[in-house]
């Protein structure tokens, strides 16, 4: 089934070029088999492995996984320790898969707040990967769009005050080169797994024109074919921007 749609898939012109996925719903997957949520987390990751291969294997260009919010900090120590631990651990063992599929590997958020162990492994991670040619992994850690959008701001303020820049250059397109996805392809389909419908404070800014798919599926359920029926789905949706039906036909 999912051989079958890959392939119909791969053949389709109107493919994301940027996917984003909020991966929710691991405590619950784990609560209802009576499990402690970590467990939840742990098999989480092997779906993280699962999206990564399916994107490369259909050439996305730019694959974005939030994976820890700046809010998350409010959960109970032992769940953030452990999230910690995993992403240290995930990291360790994963990057030279990556590295050997060609993927670029990015991890955005403010990681000021993470221990110097987990700082260290991010920057040579992201050292190790930075002239690869393909699919552009960006992991949400320590991630909000509403700081993303401040941070930005923050910087271009910053140009001001040198004197670099004036006020009434700032732009849209400027702005769009100062959040952390800079570089990248305009996000095109966001997903949600998990049940809820909100973006919980994900790529507010990039968000803009994304189409949002939402799926009850738990992230460690969440497997190739719920990613390949997300992406069908997106490609049979037809993207105005603001204009009429006929003339996006028009355009074609
Ligand atoms: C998402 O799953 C993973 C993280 C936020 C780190 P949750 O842990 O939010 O799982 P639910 O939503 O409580 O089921
Ligand atoms: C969003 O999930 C963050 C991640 C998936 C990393 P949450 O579980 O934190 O979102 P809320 O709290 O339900 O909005
Ligand atoms: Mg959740």
């Amino acid at each position: 089934m999912s051989e079958q749609l890959k392939a119909q898939l791969l053949g389709c012109d109107d493919l994301p070029s940027h996917v984003a996925i909020i991966m929710d719903g691991n405590g619950r997957w784990a609560q209802r088999m009576g499990k402690r949520r970590v467990v939840g987390h742990k098999a989480g990751v092997d779906k993280v492995r699962e999206v990564v291969k399916t994107a490369s294997e259909l050439n996305l260009k730019a694959l974005t996984l939030f994976a820890f919010s700046s809010e998350n900090w409010q959960r109970p120590a032992d769940e953030v320790s452990v999230l910690m631990e995993l992403f240290l651990t995930v990291l360790s063992l994963e990057i030279k898969r990556l590295n050997r599929n060609n993927v670029k590997l990015s991890i955005i958020g403010d990681t000021t707040r993470f221990s110097d162990k987990l700082q260290t492994k991010i920057k040579n991670a992201q050292d190790l990967t930075k002239d690869n040619t393909g699919l552009v992994l960006n992991i949400a850690a320590n991630y909000g769009g509403r700081w993303d959008v401040t941070q930005a701001c923050q910087q271009l303020a910053g140009l001001v005050q040198q004197g670099k820049l004036s006020p009434e250059d700032i732009s849209e397109e400027l702005i769009n080169q100062y959040v952390c996805t800079a570089q990248l392809p305009e996000l095109d389909l966001l997903i949600r797994s998990g049940g809820d419908c909100r973006i919980s404070n994900f790529l507010l800014w990039q968000a803009a024109y994304a189409e949002l798919y939402f799926t009850e599926t738990l992230w460690p359920d969440f497997d190739e074919n719920e990613f390949l029926k997300a992406i069908a789905s997106f490609s049979q949706v037809e993207r105005r921007f603001g204009c009429t039906s006929e003339q996006v036909v028009a355009t074609k």
